[in-house]
């Protein structure tokens, strides 16, 4: 009935990928010629419960059948533009699992130019339906598949309407000393004997005399203790705790660390992450999940480790490879928009009483000096397409300063001429760039330095 509705809009032949479809022979059967391959995606049927066991699911029956046939259709050795249209179920709480296969389908076209995409949120009982072969939905999608390829990415349907997500930009005053910290507060930085974590947790020291716990799966090391160390000189206190915070036992571990310490917790910053980049169609799914495993797994375990924790706030280190994608990093990218869209969840929890502090997922751009670092041609490449250097120590700090303050759920900054990428993201026309250049003028006074912001 769907590959009917498809051909009947005028979208053409399509394939239609259904929960246990054969991948391969679904992408055998599109037309090898330059004519666009257009598939409709509809995999996934798991509810979101905020359980690391549902988040899982949706990772198993919504990213991963996508990631097989992305790879499938990068394989296949077709030339043509590669449409895709994605519907999946969610409920007004909320869907991350799928929500953030936004990342994965950036990366893609990223990678492969010929790739285009859209999301479609759909009400869970009009998607059952649509697998079952009735119900509006397939109208619906047949609706947007022609249209491919094209703005918007993401659209919902809701009690009959059809919304389109978008960024818009905002500007929330820059803060040096957030109130939101307490003095002699205690905080949960995961990562934290990586690069920003010791960013971080130098910082809560200076500013706030604040006590640490430091997590990561390395036992304590020279790394750490130089960490520790920092956090004493600075005038705070600090300890470090060996824990896992992709397992349920981790987080608890850490969390249990801090209170044991200091006595209670007021804040969690998750910036525990790994690399492994490749491209996609040579990625394989252990790369994938180790990726995912401690952002997707680790913000779920360390929700439920503090959810009866009076916390101020509850901060994840995302970055930009959501929002934009990131080339050879398609796991990443998914991982990133899953804590984005996550931390729309856990704020819809915290309205309804069931949790507390804000929680905000902050979309990093590279940091001059974070542990995950990048070479020239990435840096290069950042300042050509999106006009931004890497964001340097003083202002990314306060950047976090203002968005403790500030701000809830997903937000984007964007330093250097952030203003292009933001007028990409919001879908505003563009200006021309600038001339490129990674010299940065060094008569530019800081307060004269350009930066955006991005919410969603
Ligand atoms: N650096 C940037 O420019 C940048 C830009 C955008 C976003 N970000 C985000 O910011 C965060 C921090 O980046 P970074 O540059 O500081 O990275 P980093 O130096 O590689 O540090 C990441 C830390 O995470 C820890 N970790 C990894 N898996 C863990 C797990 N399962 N449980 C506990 N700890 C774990 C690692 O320690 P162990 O190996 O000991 O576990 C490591 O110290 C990352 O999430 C990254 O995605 C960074």
């Amino acid at each position: 009935m769907l590959a009917a509705e498809l051909e009947r809009s005028g979208a053409g032949p399509a394939s239609v990928v259904l929960p246990g479809a054969d991948l391969a022979a679904a992408v055998a059967a599109l037309p090898a010629s330059s004519e666009p391959r257009r598939v409709l995606h509809a995999w996934g049927r798991t509810m979101f419960t905020g359980t690391a066991a549902s988040a899982a699911r949706q990772v198993d029956d919504g990213f991963m059948p996508l990631f097989h046939l992305v790879g499938e259709l990068l394989r296949s050795g077709g030339k043509g533009p590669v449409h895709l249209l994605c519907g999946y179920p969610a409920v007004d709480a909320g869907a991350p699992g799928y929500e953030a296969l936004g990342g994965f389908l950036r990366t893609a076209q990223r990678e492969n130019p010929r790739f285009a995409h859209r999301l479609a949120d759909l009400p869970e009982g009009e998607f059952a339906e649509l697998i079952e072969g009735r119900g509006p939905a397939a109208a619906r999608l047949a609706a947007e598949l022609p249209d491919l390829p094209g703005a918007p990415e993401q659209v919902r349907y809701r009690s009959g309407g059809r919304e389109v997500r978008r960024w818009t930009r905002v500007s929330p005053p820059f803060v040096a000393r957030p109130d939101a910290l307490r003095t002699g507060g205690t905080y949960l930085v995961t990562g934290g004997a990586g690069g920003l974590g010791a960013l971080v947790a130098r910082w809560l020291a200076e500013t706030a005399s604040a006590r640490v716990v430091l997590a990561g799966r390395s036992p304590l090391g020279p790394a750490a203790e130089a960490v520790l160390a920092q956090v004493h000189d600075a005038g705070g206190e600090a300890r470090y705790v060996p824990a896992d915070i992709s397992t349920m036992e981790g987080a608890e571990a850490a969390v249990r660390a801090a209170r044991e310490a200091y006595g209670e917790l007021h804040g969690v910053f998750h910036a525990a992450g790994v690399l492994r980049d490749g491209f996609l169609v040579n990625l394989d799914a252990a790369q994938v999940a180790a990726v995912l495993a401690p952002k997707v797994a680790g913000a779920l375990h360390l929700d439920a480790a503090t959810r009866s924790e009076p916390l101020d706030f509850f901060c994840l280190f995302a970055s930009l490879a959501g929002p934009i994608g990131s080339v050879a990093q398609a796991g990443y990218a998914y991982a990133n928009s899953f804590l984005d869209a996550f931390a729309g969840w856990r704020e819809r929890q915290r309205a309804a009483g069931l949790r507390s502090g804000r929680t905000t997922s902050i979309d990093w751009p590279l940091w001059a000096d974070g542990g995950m670092a990048v070479d020239d041609e990435v840096r290069e490449s950042l300042l050509r397409h999106f006009g931004m250097r890497p964001l340097d120590t003083t202002d990314g700090l306060r950047a976090l300063a203002t968005v403790l303050d500030n701000v809830t759920g997903q937000i984007a900054y964007l330093p250097g001429d952030g203003s292009r990428l933001a007028a990409q993201l919001a879908g505003e026309p563009e200006s021309p760039p600038p001339p490129a250049s990674l010299e940065e003028p060094a008569t530019a006074p800081r307060r004269n330095r350009k930066r955006s912001w991005c919410g969603c």
